[in-house]
């Protein structure tokens, strides 16, 4: 049965949820809110979507309902709408608990939250949901990997890499700089870095080594990889990252 997807609050997370969910071949109906028109009628062209009346419209028809306002004006978004019995809300909201979710939706529907990033548009997104659910994590793995959290205060504590994931771009873009000149086109240092950094990635998700040790096992003794990163760790240039994630969990939990 074709299921139907409801989005309240249409901005960039619809926007790139939307794009990567029908490149990575998402079928279903997708229904949009009104609010912000220009962004509804640009998906609804681009990807076939509809474009309701009213918030209510949209929860009417959906199976699964994706909450998706900012976080001042979700409990309100929320609060207005009638909900059928089990109707189920996702809640991509970041910082808003299943609690004050629940308080204001009532207890007869069931909530989960989930934290698409942007990649979900190249359909790469590790999506943390919690609880588990197995339509919600079929749903995101149409633009990423899933990724189920044991409870709240560990889907919390990994919504700070979801933050960790836009200061990788700053990185990146401050290693193509660093890399790039006469003999090397800027060009050419993006694609470098950047696949450099995939396939980092790729690997440490292969090998059972940590990230730690397979740095060990590359930068051996002589080497130049050796000689730079002894430079980076002389400078503690990884202590402001640690503090940087001390500092949001501290905040998150306040
Ligand atoms: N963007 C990200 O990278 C990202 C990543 C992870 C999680 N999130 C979460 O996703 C949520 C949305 O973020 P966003 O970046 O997409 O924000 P956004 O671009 O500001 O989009 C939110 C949209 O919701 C609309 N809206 C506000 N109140 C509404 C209501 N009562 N009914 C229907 N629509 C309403 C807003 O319209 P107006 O502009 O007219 O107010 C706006 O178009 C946030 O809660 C955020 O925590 C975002």
């Amino acid at each position: 049965m074709t299921q139907t997807l409801g989005f309240v609050g249409v901005g960039d997370l619809a926007e790139y949820t939307i794009s990567g969910l029908r490149r990575g071949g998402y079928r279903g109906r997708i229904l949009l809110s009104p609010r912000n028109h220009e962004m509804s009628k640009k998906l609804a062209q681009d990807w076939q979507c509809k474009v309701m009346e009213s918030n209510q419209a949209v929860a009417d028809s959906a199976d699964q309902l994706i909450l998706s306002t900012r976080p001042g004006q979700c409990l309100e978004a929320l609060g207005e709408l009638s909900l059928r019995t089990n109707q189920l809300i996702i809640s991509v909201v970041a910082g808003v608990s299943i609690a004050s979710l629940q308080e204001v939706a009532g207890n007869n529907c069931s909530i989960v939250r989930a934290m698409p990033v942007n990649c979900a548009r190249a359909c790469a997104s590790p999506t943390l949901i919690y609880p588990e659910h197995e339509v919600v994590c079929n749903l995101f793995n149409y633009c990423g990997d899933s990724i189920a959290a044991d409870d709240e205060s560990a889907f919390d504590q990994g919504n700070i890499i979801a933050c960790v994931y836009t200061w990788y771009f700053e990185l990146f873009q401050q290693l193509i700089d660093a890399t790039s000149g006469d003999s090397l086109s800027t060009g050419m240092a993006s694609k470098l870095v950047l696949g450099m950094a995939k396939g980092a990635a790729s690997l440490a998700l292969d090998e059972q080594a940590t990230p730690g040790e397979i740095a060990e096992i590359i930068a051996t003794e002589g080497t130049f990889s050796k000689l730079g990163l002894d430079i980076l760790k002389q400078a503690s240039a990884f202590e402001p990252w640690q503090q940087a994630c001390d500092k949001l969990s501290k905040q998150m939990r306040s």
